[in-house]
């Protein structure tokens, strides 16, 4: 299970306003009205509790640690974005 994968990244000036996952709801909302995607994806490093918690409020469940982008304990997350 994975469509398109969603990337948060901010400049640090704007970090803890709640920026990344109001951001990222409205893109997840607009991919659901305007596709016929199913699910979306989303990866971080397993030491970045920042993008963990925003995975985890954005309702992503981590599915496994893998391999990606040159590290090897990247943390992927997917969720159905029609329930
Ligand atoms: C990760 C990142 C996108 C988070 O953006 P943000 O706008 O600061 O996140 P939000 O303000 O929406 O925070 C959402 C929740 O996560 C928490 N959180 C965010 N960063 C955190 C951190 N470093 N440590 C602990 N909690 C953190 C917030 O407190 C908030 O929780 P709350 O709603 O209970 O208060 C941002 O820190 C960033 O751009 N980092 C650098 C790039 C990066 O690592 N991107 C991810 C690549 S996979």
């Amino acid at each position: 299970m994975c469509g398109p994968e969603i990337l948060n990244v901010l400049c640090a000036e704007h970090h803890g306003k709640g920026y990344a996952v109001e951001a990222a709801r409205t893109v997840i909302e607009r991919v659901r009205e305007t596709t016929d995607v199913t699910s979306m994806c989303l990866t971080t490093d397993a030491p970045n509790t920042g993008s963990r918690i925003v995975a985890e409020k954005l309702g992503f469940a981590e599915v496994a640690v893998v391999t990606a982008y040159g590290a090897d304990d990247m943390v992927f997350y997917a969720r159905d974005i029609r329930r």
